[in-house]
């Protein structure tokens, strides 16, 4: 390798640390995701024009092509792309990331490999590759609705001899040598088993799996940079790997599940996700109008407001931040309590609130705001549910008992805003609507707080 590409190469690994560290902060995201991605620009430039091998011309021609293609679509994908639906655009991007490294693998294995480190790390990639190819796109399904949870009998153990097989297959390819029907023959296996262990995962964790398949793609691809002896490569799949895994974890601490718990147990598999109300809750509700609500926080001093998904949907940040800026003029003092798994992607109320340029200091994190609410008049919860679900405490059989959640029932007064009685992506009714400290704002929350601001402006 040149001197040049090793210095390009070492200034994209910098590049890409110092933007995962931004990133890290809703107020330098922007700029880290900026910074690592020039990087990323910067290490496919240098390697189409600086490496140390000849490429015939037609193939320059090829590659600016297929650049093309990719960077118009992915640019048009990205722009299009609503909020809500970003797990599925992660899920997709994993797929490709898998399927880049699977290709790699079999165009190694076709130029000959020669030690057994070579051809283990060849048949790691393919395995790799397929798996998360298959699996994200199954993930993607799921998570669009198109495909539903399938669970032959006794999956599991299917599943775990699926894959302790691969890899004795892997293995005895490796000693074998070069034999390209067994390649295939694993190529297959490797790209079914990827079905087999996403199909029978619940719905509700499915953003957890996504993250374990974003961890995988990272993985191959550190294993197709070990490949093509390529630095950069190596360095931005650890990264990759590491950061997924991360937060696979932080997800699965705030769901309160462990990660075999995800992957072997079937939460949200009995539950009708994201359908009508279930559960056993019974009692009356109380129903609130956007006066009286508007009465209730105008008299409060301490008002904290709960996002959560429904809140993304109806794309009501700007008119939350336009209440809580009338409130703060009127002397109320205001917070928003955010809760990890709200909505449907990590961080994601962060990211939705900064939108309206919602003031950080104003973001309290659930362990911060959960003593304070004692010392609250009025909690708003806007299009959240099984964040603020008691049920995680009091009801042991529960598919979230024991997750933490926001314990909005310790406050004076709770409004709750969403459109109907139905139940949340758990899929599970909630007790907290029945508390007889609770009043129901129904509606889409964009109109709801509309409302709920223009009585405000009026008194
Ligand atoms: P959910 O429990 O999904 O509840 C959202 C509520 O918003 C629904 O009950 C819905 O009720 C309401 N809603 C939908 N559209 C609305 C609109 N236009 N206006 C007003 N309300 C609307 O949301 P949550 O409390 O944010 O909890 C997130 C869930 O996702 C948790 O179960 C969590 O475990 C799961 N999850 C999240 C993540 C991450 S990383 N965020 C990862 C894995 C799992 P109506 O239909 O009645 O309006």
């Amino acid at each position: 390798m040149s001197i040049a590409l090793s210095i390009i190469y070492l200034i994209s690994t910098i590049t890409f640390v110092i933007g995962l560290k931004l990133l890290g902060h809703p107020e330098t995201a922007k700029k880290g995701n900026f910074i690592s991605a020039a990087g990323m620009v910067l290490a496919i430039i240098a390697t189409i024009f600086l490496h140390d091998f000849e490429v015939p011309s037609t193939n320059y021609i090829l590659i600016g092509i297929a650049l093309l293609i990719g960077t118009v679509l992915g640019w048009i994908i990205a722009m299009k792309v609503e909020m809500t639906k970003m797990p599925e655009l992660v899920s997709l991007f994993n797929g490709f990331g898998g399927a880049s490294a699977l290709l790699i693998g079999l165009v190694e294995y076709g130029n000959n490999i020669g030690d057994v480190m070579q051809s283990s790390t060849v048949i790691a990639a393919i395995i790799i590759g397929s798996i998360t190819f298959t699996g994200s796109l199954v993930a993607f399904g799921k998570l669009n609705g198109s495909l539903n949870d399938i669970r032959l009998p006794k999956y599991n153990l299917i599943n775990n001899i699926l894959i302790l097989g691969l890899i004795a297959f892997g293995g005895y390819i490796v000693m074998m040598g070069n034999s390209t029907l067994l390649i295939y023959v694993l190529l297959a296996a490797s790209l079914i088993y990827g079905l087999l262990f996403v199909f029978p995962i619940g719905g509700a964790d499915m953003p957890v799996v996504i993250s374990l398949l974003n961890s995988l793609t990272g993985i191959a691809a550190a294993i197709t940079g070990i490949l093509l002896d390529n630095m950069v490569m190596l360095v931005g799949g650890i990264l990759v790997g590491s950061a997924g895994l991360i937060l696979t974890f932080v997800m699965c601490k705030a769901m309160n599940r462990s990660l075999s718990n995800v992957i072997f147990g079937a939460f949200g598999g009995d539950a009708e996700v994201g359908g009508a109300a279930v559960g056993k809750s019974g009692g009356s509700i109380k129903k609130t109008t956007a006066s009286d609500s508007a009465i209730l926080l105008n008299y409060a001093s301490k008002v904290v407001i709960v996002p959560g998904y429904g809140l993304a949907v109806a794309q009501a940040q700007h008119v939350i931040h336009e209440l809580e800026l009338l409130l703060t003029k009127k002397g109320v003092d205001v917070s928003y309590a955010i809760h990890p798994v709200a909505g449907r992607m990590p961080g994601h109320m962060n990211v939705l609130l900064a939108e309206s340029n919602v003031d950080y200091d104003k973001l309290i994190e659930m362990d911060d705001i959960n003593p304070q609410l004692p010392n609250t008049d009025v909690v708003l919860v806007v299009g959240a549910n099984d964040v603020v679900n008691p049920a995680a405490h009091n009801d042991p059989s529960s598919p979230i008992y024991g997750m933490p959640i926001i314990d909005v029932e310790n406050a004076k007064h709770i409004i709750v805003n969403k459109r109907s009685m139905n139940a949340g992506y758990a899929g599970i009714q909630n007790e907290l609507f029945f508390n007889t400290k609770t009043s129901m704002l129904f509606g889409d929350a964009k109109s709801a707080l509309t409302e709920l601001v223009s009585e405000l402006k009026n008194m």
